[in-house]
C-alpha cells in the first residue's frame, strides 16, 4: 500500500490514521453489544457482557479483558449522565493493511457510544406495523457481528413501507426474528418464538419476555412460525434492548386480530418492566 485517499485528500500510507485501516470497515470484522439503563440503572449488564464474550470467542478475537470493558462502559455511562441511556460498544479485530487473513497479533480496537434511548411509548401503546423480508443473513446469526448489511437492507425496505420493523423469513418459509428484534406470537394460551439456533441472536430481551410469559401464565413454545401462522395469531410482539416489548398490529397487509394491542402485550410489558427496577 503506497497511497491512501480519504475523500479528496491523498495521504502517504505511513501517515494514515489507523482508524481508516480498521478491519471493521474493510470486512465488518468485529462484534458489538448494546445495553440500556432504566432511570439510571443499567439492565442485564452481565448477560450482555457474557454474550459479548461469546461473540468475541466465536470469531477468535482474543485478549479482550471483559472486566476492562465493564469498567469502561460504567465510566462512560457515568460521564454521560443520561438516566435512560443506550450504550453501544464495539470491538474490531484491529487496524492493519487490507488482508482477509487475520493473525493472532492484531490489537483489537474498542469504540463505545452513549446516547439517550428514544421514547417509543407511542409504539408500545398503539402497536406497530411490520413487513416481512427474506432473511439474507449468514449462517451464524447467533454472533452479534458488526456485519449488519442484510439487516440494514431489510430495515430500510420495511421503513419505505412505513413499517417499524422487518420480520425475516428464511428459505423454508419460517420466521427467524426481526431485523433488530426477537419476534413472538401469542396463540391461545401459548407464547411462541423461534428456538435458539445459529439462525437467530440469543436475545437477552427474549429471555426476559419468556420469563414474563411464564409469570403471566402463558405456556412457552419454542418453534418457528410461518408467515401464515403469524398473520392469524391472537397477538404479535417484537422485543429488543432498545424498545422493550412492542405489540405488532399489522403484519404485511394483514391486520392482527382486531388491530389493537392485545391484553398480553400490556401484561408482558408490565411484567418485563418489573424486572428492570
Ligand atoms: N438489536 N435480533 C437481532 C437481529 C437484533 O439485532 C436484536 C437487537 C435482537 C434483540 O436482542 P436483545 O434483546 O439482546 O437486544 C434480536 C439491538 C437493539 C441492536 O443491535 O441495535
Amino acid at each position: 500500500m503506497q497511497i491512501v485517499m480519504i475523500g479528496d485528500k491523498i495521504v502517504p500510507a505511513e501517515d494514515v490514521d489507523p482508524v481508516y485501516l480498521d478491519r471493521g470497515t474493510f470486512f465488518g470484522d468485529g462484534v458489538y453489544e448494546v445495553i440500556r439503563s432504566y432511570d439510571g440503572r443499567i439492565f442485564a449488564l452481565e448477560e450482555h457482557l457474557q454474550r459479548f464474550a461469546n461473540s468475541l470467542s466465536a470469531i477468535g478475537i482474543a485478549g479482550v479483558d471483559i472486566d476492562q470493558v465493564r469498567r469502561r462502559l460504567l465510566r462512560a455511562f457515568d460521564a454521560a449522565g443520561i438516566a435512560d441511556a443506550k450504550v453501544y460498544f464495539h470491538v474490531t479485530r484491529g487496524s492493519a493493511p487490507r488482508d482477509r487473513v487475520c493473525t493472532a497479533d492484531m490489537q483489537p480496537n474498542f469504540f463505545l457510544t452513549v446516547s439517550k434511548v428514544a421514547d417509543n411509548s407511542e409504539n408500545r401503546t398503539n402497536g406497530i406495523a411490520v413487513s416481512t423480508h427474506p432473511d439474507w443473513r449468514w449462517k451464524r446469526c447467533d454472533i452479534k457481528s458488526l456485519n449488519l448489511l442484510a439487516n440494514v437492507l431489510a430495515s430500510t425496505a420495511a421503513a419505505k413501507k412505513s413499517c417499524a420493523e422487518a420480520i425475516l423469513v428464511d428459505e423454508a418459509g419460517l420466521i427467524t426474528e426481526g431485523a433488530g428484534s426477537a419476534f413472538f406470537a401469542v396463540r391461545g394460551q401459548t407464547l411462541q418464538t423461534a428456538p435458539l439456533t445459529a439462525n437467530i441472536l440469543p436475545s437477552i430481551t427474549r429471555e426476559f419476555t419468556l420469563k414474563a410469559g411464564r409469570n403471566v401464565g402463558l405456556e412457552i413454545v419454542e418453534e418457528s412460525l410461518t408467515k401464515e401462522q403469524a398473520a392469524r395469531a391472537d397477538e404479535l410482539l417484537i422485543a429488543s434492548t432498545t424498545q422493550d416489548i412492542v405489540p405488532v398490529v399489522r403484519f404485511d397487509d394483514k391486520v392482527v386480530a382486531d388491530g389493537k394491542p392485545g391484553k398480553y402485550a400490556k401484561l408482558l410489558n408490565r411484567e418485563f418492566r418489573s424486572f428492570t427496577v
